[in-house]
């Protein structure tokens, strides 16, 4: 089963590509400039971005990984047109492509943008509606939507149950690339949707 990460130039991304890698998990990284790191290490890259057509990204591949995102830096435009539009291409694409899994790197707040905070909103809706379009889309999904992201290193500990306390929703990146790995290869979490935060509990329990 070959991968495509979709942001796999990106903090989370990046991960994802070089563990499934060092696995020997065929992968692809869809990339939208030069990558030396990723390149040294013999990786197959698809240049491609999402504001553009990226369908030929997609040849070759049987799973998905959508961890794509415009960043805080950028404007509303562009969360529009990467966290949404962006999305919603790749979900369609990967139907036409005849993809078996759909694995998304959604966010916290995506379940209820009305009720997240103001500043964000945007934001959450775009996630929402990226998420509600793979829903409908007929593949075959995981949705992760985790809190707050850390660069520090992996815990190996995991909640599926968002707490109340803002400042407890958090994750660290690498556990998220642990986790967007897991569910490829856990029939279990196919059409599920998971909140997730670090916690007490390994993969195999918190997204049972
Ligand atoms: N920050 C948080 O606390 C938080 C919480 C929950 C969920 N998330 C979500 O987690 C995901 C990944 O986070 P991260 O920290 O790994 O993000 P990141 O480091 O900013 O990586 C995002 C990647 O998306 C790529 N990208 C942006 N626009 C693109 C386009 N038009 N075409 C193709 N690729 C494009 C970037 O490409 P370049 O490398 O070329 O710039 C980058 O590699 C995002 O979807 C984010 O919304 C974040």
């Amino acid at each position: 089963m070959t991968t495509l990460v979709i942001g796999a130039g990106g903090q989370i991304g990046r991960m994802i590509v070089r563990k499934l890698h060092e696995s020997g998990k065929p992968v692809i990284a869809m990339l939208r400039k030069p990558d030396a790191e990723l390149e040294s290490l013999g990786i197959d890259i698809r240049f491609a971005d999402l504001e553009e057509d990226f369908s030929h990204a997609l040849t070759g591949c049987d799973q998905v990984i959508f961890t794509a995102g415009s960043g805080a830096k950028t404007g509303a435009d562009k969360t529009i047109l990467v966290d949404m539009w962006g999305a919603i291409k790749a979900i369609d694409a990967a139907n036409k492509a005849g993809i078996k899994h759909f694995v998304m790197v959604s966010s916290r707040g995506a379940e209820d943008p009305d009720n997240g905070p103001a500043a964000i909103k945007h934001y959450s809706v775009c996630k929402k509606m990226a998420d509600d379009h793979l829903l409908a889309s007929g593949l075959n999904y995981t949705i992760l939507r985790p809190g707050r992201l850390l660069n520090e290193p992996a815990t190996g500990g995991f909640s599926s149950a968002m707490p109340e306390a803002k400042e407890a929703q958090i994750i660290t990146r690498e556990d998220v690339a642990d986790a967007c790995i897991y569910c490829l290869q856990t029939s279990g979490t196919v059409n599920k949707i998971y909140p997730l935060v670090n916690g007490n509990q390994p993969l195999a329990n918190a997204l049972n």
